[in-house]
């Protein structure tokens, strides 16, 4: 049996939704990243904004995040002007023991995710994963199924590679 874990941030919602879809669907552990300082609505398009494109690291819970024990990371972001959340950014580098793991990437996003998922991969082979996958959800396709299920195979067949 597959250990998988799913790494996301969400601050509406959208991303998280996709996660415990991905989960009920495969199996493993969701792991909610959630920044110490919550953000308001202005607060994330003007600092949060500001952040992301400066690839900058929030203060998260959990403070680290030990991998060594699942078989394939899913990383989900949502896209916040066009990169990844800096609590996704902080989710990364808080990564111990990602040498060598398989990863896959999704990102949510309003219709122009822009540089978040190459950008997320290299953050991800920094630590030393490899990315097999990634996908990137425009608006409402969150709610097409046939998507989560391509994800959902995505995972199962990156299980099946690690056996
Ligand atoms: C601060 C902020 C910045 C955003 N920037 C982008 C963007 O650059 N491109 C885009 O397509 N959507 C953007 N969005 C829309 C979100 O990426 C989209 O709604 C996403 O699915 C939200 O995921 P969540 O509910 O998990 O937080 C932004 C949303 C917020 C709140």
């Amino acid at each position: 049996m597959m250990n998988v874990c799913y790494i996301f941030h969400s601050y509406s919602g959208i991303t998280r939704r996709v996660a415990e879809r991905l989960r009920a669907a495969c199996g493993g552990d969701c792991i909610e990243i959630v920044p110490r300082q919550r953000y308001s609505v202005l607060s994330a398009y003007t600092l949060g904004c500001m952040r992301a494109r400066n690839r900058e690291c929030d203060p998260i819970d959990p403070e680290v995040i030990d991998v060594s024990g699942y078989d394939l990371i899913v990383i989900g972001t949502p896209v916040w002007a066009f990169r990844a959340t800096p609590a996704i950014n902080a989710a990364i580098a808080a990564l111990k023991g990602a040498e060598g793991k398989n990863a896959l990437v999704f990102a949510t996003c309003g219709g122009k995710p822009g540089e978040t998922i190459p950008l997320v991969r290299e953050a991800l082979e920094g630590k030393g994963a490899r990315v097999i996958g990634e996908k990137v959800f425009m608006k409402g396709e969150v709610e097409d199924q046939k998507k989560i299920d391509d994800l959902a195979r995505m995972v199962r067949e990156a299980g099946e590679a690690a056996r």
